[in-house]
């Protein structure tokens, strides 16, 4: 089990510098409208070809006497509005301001360019209804790329500078910036209209506290924050995250109670780390009962207090569970011995009593 998927993409740039168009069409029905065309007609001004990161050649990619819903890489909606804009891979440079005038959009791609510029000072809480946000290999400072399904993280470029923070705001449903260890942020105030679904900032430098508001992801499944920066308590909320699946926290410097898991609050909830943080308190009775339980790993925490018949064992799933480096009282062995699916069972590194009727017993200490 592995909440990181990091994926590498390659440059692999066409030579073409002039993006070719589609055979000129008269659809009235899809004719690019004015504000749309002085946008674009904007950006073409803005932007310039810069191979080596050195200005080159002015872009050449707009006739203005075309309709600009005809052009490669524009698609545009019934009314003639752009929905979606990819300039992919076509080694540009300079400003793109003015694509935040196409507030209709639903896809873009500036993957694969030479911006040498960090994204702070975009304004993507303009676009309502992206989907798809495809910024990877761009060469932004403070690399960040978003997107629907999954994300990529890329060299290339030093990856550093600030997360801007309006994109966690937008319509996305998939955020992975993982393993950008220079880039910093903090998450915002959640409002309870985000889709978000896929939420993945492990091994950043991001810091601060989980907003209360996490609670209005309704359709979070999966939230892994592992080895960042972030402190306070765990909010409550947390544990009403109905879709949550994968909950990572792990290697912060959480402290405080672990919230009250309960099975109508996380019914699916599947994975759940929360090792090496400053956890304690005792570990609340539903927690192993929770119905779709199957790995839990608490370890490196300060956790106290005894485990015994009152954790409702009965029903669990769990296959792994880790428990060691925490400063548990007494465990009653024999309690484990309820949960059928268990394999891996780890109490390293605690000083306790162990009551159990079983006689051998090889432990790990
Ligand atoms: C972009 O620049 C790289 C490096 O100079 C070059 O190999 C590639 O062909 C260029 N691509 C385009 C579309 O100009
Ligand atoms: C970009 O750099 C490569 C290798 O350094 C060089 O061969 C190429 O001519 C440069 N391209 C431009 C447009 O300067
Ligand atoms: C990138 O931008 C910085 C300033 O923002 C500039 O100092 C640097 O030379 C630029 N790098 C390239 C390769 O253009
Ligand atoms: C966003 O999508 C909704 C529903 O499809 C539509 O009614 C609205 O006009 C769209 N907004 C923009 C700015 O395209
Ligand atoms: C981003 O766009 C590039 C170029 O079109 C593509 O190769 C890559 O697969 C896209 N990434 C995602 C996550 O869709
Ligand atoms: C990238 O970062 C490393 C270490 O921080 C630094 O040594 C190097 O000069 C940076 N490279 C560029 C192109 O900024
Ligand atoms: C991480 O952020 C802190 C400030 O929060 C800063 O002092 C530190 O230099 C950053 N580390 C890296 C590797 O960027
Ligand atoms: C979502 O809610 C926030 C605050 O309630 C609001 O500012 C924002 O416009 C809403 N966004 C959408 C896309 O409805
Ligand atoms: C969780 O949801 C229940 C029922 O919807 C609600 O009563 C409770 O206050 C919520 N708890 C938190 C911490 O949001
Ligand atoms: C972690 O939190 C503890 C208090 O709970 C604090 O003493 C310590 O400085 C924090 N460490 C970091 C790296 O923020
Ligand atoms: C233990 O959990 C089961 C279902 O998981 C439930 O039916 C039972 O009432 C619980 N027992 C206690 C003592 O909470
Ligand atoms: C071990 O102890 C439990 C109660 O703690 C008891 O229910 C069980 O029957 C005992 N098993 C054996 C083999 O004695």
């Amino acid at each position: 089990m592995s909440l990181i998927f990091p994926t590498l993409f390659l440059f692999s740039c066409s030579v073409s510098l002039v993006l070719s168009f589609s055979p000129t069409h008269t659809d009235l029905q899809n004719q690019c409208l004015d504000d749309q065309k002085s946008a674009l007609l904007q950006l073409h001004r803005d932007l310039y070809y810069a191979p080596n990161f050195t200005f080159s050649s002015k872009v050449e990619f707009w006739d203005p006497n075309t309709d600009c819903c005809s052009l490669k890489g524009i698609t545009c909606d019934a009314v003639g509005h752009v929905i979606e804009l990819d300039l992919s891979y076509k080694n540009l440079s300079g400003s793109f301001h003015s694509i935040f005038n196409l507030h209709h959009l639903q896809r873009l791609n500036l993957a694969g360019n030479n911006f040498n510029t960090t994204l702070f000072q975009y304004e993507f809480d303009r676009f309502s209804n992206l989907t798809h946000l495809n910024l990877s290999n761009s060469c932004f400072l403070g690399q960040i790329p978003v997107g629907i399904s999954y994300l990529t993280s890329l060299v290339n470029c030093n990856l550093s500078g600030h997360f801007p923070i309006e994109v966690f705001l937008l319509q996305i449903q998939s955020i992975d910036i993982s393993e950008n260890d220079n880039l910093e942020g903090q998450l915002p105030e959640f409002s309870l209209n985000n889709t978000l679904r896929v939420l993945k900032i492990s091994f950043t430098n991001f810091s601060g506290k989980l907003p209360e508001s996490i609670g209005n992801l309704k359709f979070l499944t999966t939230l892994d924050l592992h080895g960042c920066k972030f402190f306070g308590q765990i909010p409550s909320s947390i544990a009403n995250l109905t879709n949550l699946v994968e909950l990572g926290l792990s290697y912060n410097n959480f402290s405080g109670f672990i919230p009250a898991f309960h099975r109508s609050g996380v019914p699916n909830l599947a994975y759940l780390f929360l090792w090496s943080n400053h956890l304690s308190g005792s570990i609340h009775s539903s927690l192993f009962a929770l119905p779709s339980l199957q790995a839990l790993d608490l370890s490196e925490n300060e956790l106290f207090g005894e485990i015994d018949e009152c954790l409702n064992a009965s029903s669990s799933l769990i296959e792994t569970l880790y428990l060691g480096y925490n400063s548990f009282s007494s465990i009653k062995l024999d309690m484990f011995s309820q949960i059928k699916n268990l394999r891996v069972l780890d109490l390293s590194n605690m000083s306790l009593s162990i009551e159990s009727n079983i006689t051998s017993l090889l432990f790990p200490n």
